[in-house]
């Protein structure tokens, strides 16, 4: 498809100024809760990406009008006249997203059924819902797995649960939460996920109505209610599109300021890009200044000029470094001098990317091994997921396709980087995360067009 290509003039460094909205991994399970309340949400700062479309659309069809707000990304959800859809309407969305799978306690609770479509989301690994489809069952949720997805229902309503992860899925504690908070009696979640997004999504809920206490060591308590009520919440930033920019200016060797990025739940991104030999400033002090309006602050990053150092890394849960930081630094530290190792312990093959990064003359290898790091989950199953990266490389410009979401901006950063000109197929997966990404290249200076 040509209106899928984008052509990409490298060699540049990146300078300017973006701004990241709310987190994606954040607004569309805002968006969810949404469904649990008797009355209007509202919800700012939403990005213009494809998730949120796709999320927006599945709430219209089950009877939530969803509309514009009055300030831009601002919008509206109003779930009163909540209805069941048809399997062949909801299918439209098959294999779209992966937010689906979190519908399954809100519709429970307001239909006492459920039909939930094959998921999709990035191709990263064989991604089970097992954890899911437990926890579910433990509320008292009858599952059926049928060819065309999930049937669901509560013949005798959610009761609250004893529950334990078996490692800290981030969906999979959304789910608990967002099914917990109106079950009958107390939930009490062990190993859960405390990613700064499940944070603010607590903190929805909780201006909904719900009791929810997090305790110390990954143990959640949710007290359920009967009834909650809409919110208004300005979601957190998108920390991992400020991470993937902030990638990009090290890799072009630019500077990038990141308006609304937020240092807080950044923090493990921030030591590990000082460690390479990146330069940030926080500047979030010029909010209230004379003449400044809005969250103007953000985290300007940039290559402060020689070498970049090479680091031993790998990715894990919050507070880890983030799994989906991970690629677009690749890219970066193709650029270090001496060997870098990256562990990859969240995904089992989230390391194919790299091929087309040696295509354009990067040197990284990837092992079966758990390297660099404590032996993690795939050690022992035959998973490539540890990388060596050997540089600095010269990248050269190539034809390359985009497999994923991250792994489409890390090829897209390996382009802008490389001398030459490339062409990037299938950029339109980008738009699933990161909006408006052409209009900010553009304001970053980088030299790209459609085909
Ligand atoms: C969320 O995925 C994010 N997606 C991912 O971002 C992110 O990479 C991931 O969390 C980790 O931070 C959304 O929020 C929409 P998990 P999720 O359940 O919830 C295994 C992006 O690019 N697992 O924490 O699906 C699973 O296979 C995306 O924005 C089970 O085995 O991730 C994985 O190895 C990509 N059984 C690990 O847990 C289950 O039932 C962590 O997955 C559930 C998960």
């Amino acid at each position: 498809m040509t209106d899928d290509v984008l052509v990409v003039h490298g060699g540049t460094p990146l300078q300017g100024q973006i701004r990241v909205r709310g987190a994606k991994n954040l607004v569309s399970k805002a968006m969810v809760a949404a469904l649990l309340g008797e009355t209007p949400s509202r919800l700012y700062d939403v990005p213009r990406i494809r998730d949120v479309e796709v999320v927006r659309g599945l709430l219209e069809l089950h009877g939530v009008k969803v509309s514009d707000g009055a300030d831009d990304g601002e919008i509206v959800m109003d779930p009163t006249n909540v209805e069941s859809a048809s399997t062949d309407e909801i299918n439209v969305h098959a294999g779209s997203s992966r937010i689906p799978i979190l519908l399954c306690g809100p519709l429970l609770h307001r239909l006492g059924r459920a039909f939930i479509p094959d998921l999709g989301g990035c191709h990263i690994g064989p991604r089970p819902i097992d954890f899911h489809i437990q926890a579910l069952r433990e509320f008292g949720a009858v599952v059926d797995k049928a060819p065309e997805g999930m049937h669901l229902s509560a013949p005798n309503g959610l009761k609250g649960a004893k529950l334990e992860l078996p490692y800290p899925s981030v969906g999979a504690t959304e789910q608990v939460l967002l099914t917990a908070v109106r079950a009958e009696g107390v939930t009490e979640l062990r190993n859960a996920a405390i990613e700064p997004e499940i944070i603010d999504l607590i903190c929805v809920l909780q201006k909904m109505g719900g009791i929810i206490t997090v305790h110390t060591d990954r143990v959640i308590e949710i007290q359920g209610v009967p009834k909650l009520h809409g919110y208004a919440h300005r979601p957190i930033p998108d920390r991992i599109e400020a991470a993937s920019w902030a990638a990009a200016a090290l890799a072009t060797k630019g500077e990038i300021e990141v308006l609304g990025a937020r240092q807080a739940d950044m923090m493990t991104f921030l030591n590990v890009f000082r460690s390479i030999g990146g330069e940030f400033e926080v500047t979030d002090d010029r909010v209230g200044r004379p003449g400044v309006t809005g969250a103007e602050g953000g985290i300007k990053f940039w290559h402060p000029g020689g070498d970049l150092k090479p680091v031993a890394l790998e990715t894990d849960v919050h507070p880890g470094f983030m799994t989906d930081w991970q690629q677009p630094l690749v890219v970066a530290l193709t650029q270090a001098r001496g060997l870098s190792i990256m562990h990859e312990t969240v995904y089992e093959q989230r390391l194919g990317y790299t091929d087309a990064l040696n295509q354009m003359g990067a040197t990284i290898q990837v092992y079966r091994d758990c390297l660099g790091g404590t032996p993690c989950r795939f050690g022992r199953r035959n998973f490539k997921h540890s990388a060596v990266i050997a540089g600095p490389s010269k990248l050269h410009a190539a034809d390359l396709v985009i497999p994923d979401l991250r792994a489409g901006f890390a090829h897209l950063i390996a382009a802008l980087a490389a001398e030459g000109t490339s062409r990037v197929y299938g950029v339109n997966l980008i738009n699933r995360g990161y909006e408006d990404f052409e209009g900010k290249l553009a304001a970053l200076g980088a030299h790209v067009e459609r085909l």
